[in-house]
């Protein structure tokens, strides 16, 4: 059965519109757990600009399940997750103006570096996966740094502008995990799934975990919504 690991970026993101302490993504992690996700993810970015150190220290606290760390392949963040240990660092791409992660990281350039990054992740104990485009020669590199997991970049599927498009970027999807698969990783597979075109991706049996975060806490505030305004009401009448 696949697993879902739930991001809580977003949840930071709120908070971070009015600088305080609500709404807190650690109290979105336990919920996320109570209703039966596999794994929370958070990205510490380099600015700081949603999760916070604090956000990932108490994550690894309370988080029961599975914390997916992500974060780019720097000497910071790498002193980060040995501190912190969480059960996975996910190395993405970072560039400071994008709104969010835009496409894979680029594993052929800067091999070297990268693999001293796997080995001394594994050292410690975490599981190291590798953001990347669903790219042949980008998972044979991931397989050669001697990596546990690729999460393929699903965000061409999901932006994808007419049905053949759809097929392709799937078929792709399918093609790049069977071979990863083959390789001796293990898949994962995210970006910009939501509740329209999730579930062909989830029938693909090589991927094993899918991790979403902008459709859920998107859904999650919409179907909240009348609760918290009754709430209020209740309140002040
Ligand atoms: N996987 C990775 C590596 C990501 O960077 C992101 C975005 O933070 C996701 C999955 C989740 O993408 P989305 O928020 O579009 O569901």
């Amino acid at each position: 059965m696949v697993r879902l690991g739930v991001n809580v970026d977003h949840i930071a993101t709120i908070r971070e519109a009015r600088r305080g302490r609500e709404p807190d993504p650690i109290a979105a992690a336990v919920l996320a757990e109570l209703a039966g996700a596999d794994g929370i993810v958070c990205h510490l970015r380099e600015d700081r600009r949603h999760i916070k150190d604090r956000d990932l220290t108490l994550l690894r606290q309370v988080v029961k399940t599975h914390l997916n760390m992500e974060m780019a392949a720097t000497e910071e963040m790498m002193k980060k997750a040995i501190s912190v240990l969480p059960d996975m660092v996910t190395l993405v791409p970072e560039r400071r103006q994008e709104l969010t992660t835009e496409g894979g990281l680029d594993v052929t350039t800067n091999f070297d570096h990268l693999e001293e990054v796997t080995s001394t992740l594994r050292a410690n104990n975490i599981v190291v996966s590798f953001f990347i485009d669903p790219d042949i020669s980008q998972i044979k590199a991931v397989a050669k740094l001697g990596a546990d997991y690729v999460e393929l970049h699903t965000g061409n599927y999901a932006n994808a502008q007419d049905l053949n498009q759809v097929v392709e970027e799937l078929e792709r999807i399918r093609s790049m995990a069977m071979a990863a698969s083959k390789m001796g990783l293990g898949v994962s597979a995210g970006h910009g799934l939501n509740y329209q075109n999730v579930v062909d991706i989830a029938k693909i049996k090589q991927i094993e975990e899918l991790n979403i975060g902008h459709s859920i806490i998107s859904k999650a505030v919409l179907i909240g919504i009348e609760k918290a305004v009754r709430d209020m009401i209740a309140l002040i009448r």
